[in-house]
């Protein structure tokens, strides 16, 4: 019935627009209209997996004689690629240059405490210090402000990769205000995440420093602390006690690729931007080809993803006319049949208003290294939230979503960021299993992830040849 007053209001406007001769814009007034519009999230540079998805389960929708008219397929791309090349990025998630500029002396102190500085008796017994290793380096020693505490440093590993323990009758070495001691010597790998602990028997056995009193030496870049706020001790604790309480010395592994790295930098922005322009062409030849891209305006990153989302909701709302989007990525098998006949047949797809149909992950734990890396998430866990593979979310939360893209806070991974914003607003979760989380197959799947074009191709082969895509007896 909607679908019909808009098809007869386009009509009107066209005419109107006729009669006004707004023949410039040709246009105005045709927008798309379909009952699910599905958006695949997609980096600038796959277009192989594009490619697949055209040639199997998209393809079909196109060709197919009712299809066509109830679904849309965009990829979704970021306009702009990032101009950093690979080698000069801090991590392969951003878009951040690594920024080493000097190569530091042999040996270089993190903390060197300047003149009379105050030490303050600490009121927690544990204190720590996150640092990311940027190029790889060797910590040598350990340092304290006292002599009864215990020094280490954690990786993402349980086990330390160094540590010291410091006491009345083996105080180690004293360097001005620090004690030192060796500690065995390990090669920390570029994107090593670590944590530096101090321990002690007793809170007041920790002696720690204003950071006004202190300079912290990162050896040129080679090592990057977490964030130091203005004003406080560098790292508030879980308990939110600011400390530092000590620190290490360390050696630059390998000076002469640091050096080469440095020197090699000019030539690789070159090359970058050459291959940025190449990639941009292609993607234009590419849209002018099938049509099916959408790009956002944003930089094309990992971490940029939740943004990306938000932009892609918000321009779905001006430029389509549907009922439920479907969200899924470049990497999956989406079975349309499957998801059309159930959204005939379930009253609940189909009449309910703010509608989020997907596989639900509970009490997921949040991560504080690696991909996932969530510091602005201040929680053990995420609220609910739908696996990538596949889920839909009906037009009313797209618009909300759509419509405040601008003010929400994009968390780490757009899967855990949705399920925080939905959590504001309290979606009708409609949970199904056959929006698969991992890597399986099963024959009545909705979607299943993290298969490459050929796999692609091979689970459409299967699904053509006999009705199942894992497999033909
Ligand atoms: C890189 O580091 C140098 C020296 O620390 C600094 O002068 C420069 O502004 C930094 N460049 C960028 C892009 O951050
Ligand atoms: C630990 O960190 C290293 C980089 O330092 C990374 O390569 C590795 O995958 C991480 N391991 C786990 C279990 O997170
Ligand atoms: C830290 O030192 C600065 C300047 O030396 C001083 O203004 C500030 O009050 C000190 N903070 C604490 C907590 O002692
Ligand atoms: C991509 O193609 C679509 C469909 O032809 C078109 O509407 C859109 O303007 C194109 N985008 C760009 C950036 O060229
Ligand atoms: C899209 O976002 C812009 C702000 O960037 C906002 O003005 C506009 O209303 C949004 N569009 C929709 C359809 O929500
Ligand atoms: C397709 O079917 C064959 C056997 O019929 C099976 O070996 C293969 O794993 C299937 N493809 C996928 C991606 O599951």
């Amino acid at each position: 019935m909607r679908r019909v007053a808009v098809a007869v209001f386009s009509l009107v406007l066209a005419a109107l627009v006729q009669l006004i001769g707004w023949t410039h814009r040709p246009t105005e007034g045709k927008k798309a209209s379909v009952e699910l519009l599905i958006g695949v999230l997609s980096a600038r540079h796959h277009h192989d997996q594009r490619q697949a998805i055209r040639d199997t389960w998209m393809g079909n929708i196109r060709q197919h004689p009712l299809f066509h008219k109830r679904v849309l397929v965009k990829f979704i791309v970021g306009q702009r690629g990032c101009l950093v090349p690979e080698e000069d990025r801090e991590d392969q998630y951003s878009c951040s240059l690594l920024n080493l500029s000097t190569v530091p002396a042999q040996e270089v102190q993190l903390l060197g405490v300047s003149g009379h500085s105050l030490l303050i008796p600490s009121d927690v017994s544990k204190l720590s210090l996150h640092f990311t290793v940027m190029h790889p380096l060797v910590i040598t020693q350990l340092a304290v402000f006292s002599n009864t505490a215990q020094g280490l440093v954690r990786g993402n590993v349980t086990e330390a990769v160094a540590s010291a323990e410091f006491s009345a009758v083996s105080p180690g070495t004293r360097v001005g205000w620090m004690l030192y001691k060796p500690v065995e010597q390990f090669i920390l790998p570029k994107g090593f995440e670590g944590t530096l602990v101090w321990e002690a028997q007793d809170s007041s056995e920790l002696k720690t420093v204003n950071i006004s009193a202190v300079k912290l030496n990162n050896g040129g870049g080679v090592l990057k602390l977490r964030p130091i706020e203005e004003g406080t001790l560098p790292y508030r604790n879980a308990l939110g006690y600011p400390g530092l309480a000590g620190g290490f010395s360390f050696k630059v592994y390998h000076v002469e690729s640091l050096v080469e790295h440095i020197h090699g930098r000019p030539a690789r922005l070159r090359r970058r931007s050459a291959q940025l322009k190449q990639e941009d062409e292609a993607l234009e030849l590419e849209n002018q080809t099938h049509g099916d891209l959408v790009f956002v305006d944003l930089l094309d990153t990992y971490r940029n993803i939740p943004s990306k989302l938000l932009k892609f909701y918000n321009w779905s709302i001006s430029n389509v006319e549907f009922d439920l989007l479907l969200k899924t990525d470049d990497d999956c098998f989406i079975d349309v049949d499957a998801v059309l006949l159930k959204m005939e047949s379930t009253q609940r797809i189909a009449h309910t208003r703010g509608l989020w149909w997907g596989n639900f992950r509970q009490n997921w734990a949040v991560d504080s290294v690696g991909k996932w890396q969530e510091l602005n998430y201040a929680s053990s866990v995420y609220p609910a939230f739908a696996c990538g593979s596949g889920y839909v979310v009906s037009r009313a939360l797209v618009q909300w979503l759509g419509t405040n893209a601008q003010i929400l806070k994009p968390y780490q991974g757009e899967d855990v960021s949705m399920g925080i914003w939905m959590a504001a607003i309290a979606p009708r979760k409609y949970q199904d299993p056959g929006w698969l989380c991992e890597k399986e197959c099963f024959s009545d799947m909705l979607s299943s992830p993290q298969y490459s074009p050929e796999e692609l191709r091979s689970l459409w082969d299967n699904k053509s040849r006999c009705g199942d895509p894992c497999g033909c007896s």
